[in-house]
């Protein structure tokens, strides 16, 4: 049985005097793999930047199981965020040592082998392709030992063989019970969700 680890309710949420969205309210389950759709400008970052707290709803509620879920979060940004002159190692250790989080160099190293990019250990992340970076950045966000993962348009700048290599890591990553919340514009990837909510209008709504 899957528990709710998200409980969206009655949400609403504009900037000025524009609504963006109102009256929504959905959970998320534990071990989902959701991925909102909705076209350009219509509220995709801003759902995800509130449901990860990195934004608050001018009213209604957006709750946590519980507190610590809510600390084992990491979130994937559409640029990647990643710092040019560092290398993919240095990047990716970054956030561990502000944490004063000890991972020892194997681990790390095994996930640059997991996800096949091994040989830009040591080289400057100017350097890496686009399909490189995202997944310089998924390893980022894994060493965080995450249970929820927020994804903004992760594929967005990436060509369709680097699209599909980002979207089965993910699916594995879920597979192994990270939840999986992203948003994109791009409807040929639901494939990949057991969940699709849709972002139009005001509104946000299950795609049955
Ligand atoms: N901080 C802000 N202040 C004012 N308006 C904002 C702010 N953030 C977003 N908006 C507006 O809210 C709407 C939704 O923006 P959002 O970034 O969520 O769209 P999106 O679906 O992610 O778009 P895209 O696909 O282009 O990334 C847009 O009209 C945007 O201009
Ligand atoms: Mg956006």
């Amino acid at each position: 049985m899957s528990s709710n680890i998200i409980n969206i309710n009655n949400v609403k949420k504009s900037f000025g005097d524009k609504v963006i969205f109102e009256n929504v309210s959905f959970v998320i389950n534990e071990g989902d793999f959701i991925i909102f759709v909705g076209k350009s400008g219509g509220g995709k970052t801003t759902i995800l930047n509130l449901l990860a707290k990195i934004d608050v709803p001018d009213s209604g509620d957006i709750s946590y199981l519980n507190d610590s879920l809510k600390e084992r979060t990491s979130f994937i940004f559409q640029n990647f965020y990643l710092v040019d002159y560092f290398t993919s190692y240095e990047n990716v250790i970054l956030p561990l040592e502000y944490a004063k989080d000890i991972t020892d160099k194997s681990s790390v190293i095994d996930l640059f082998k997991r996800f096949d990019i091994e040989d830009t250990i040591d080289k400057n992340v100017k350097k890496l392709s686009g399909g490189e970076k995202q997944r310089v950045s998924l390893i980022r966000a894994l060493l965080r030992k995450p249970k929820i993962i927020f994804c903004d348009e992760p594929t967005g700048s990436l060509d369709k063989i680097n699209e599909q290599i980002v979207m089965k890591h993910l699916a594995e990553i879920n597979k192994e019970g990270i939840t999986i919340i992203m948003v994109t514009h791009n409807e040929n990837l639901i494939a990949y969700a057991n969940r699709v909510l849709i972002i139009d209008g005001f509104n946000i709504y299950e795609k049955i």
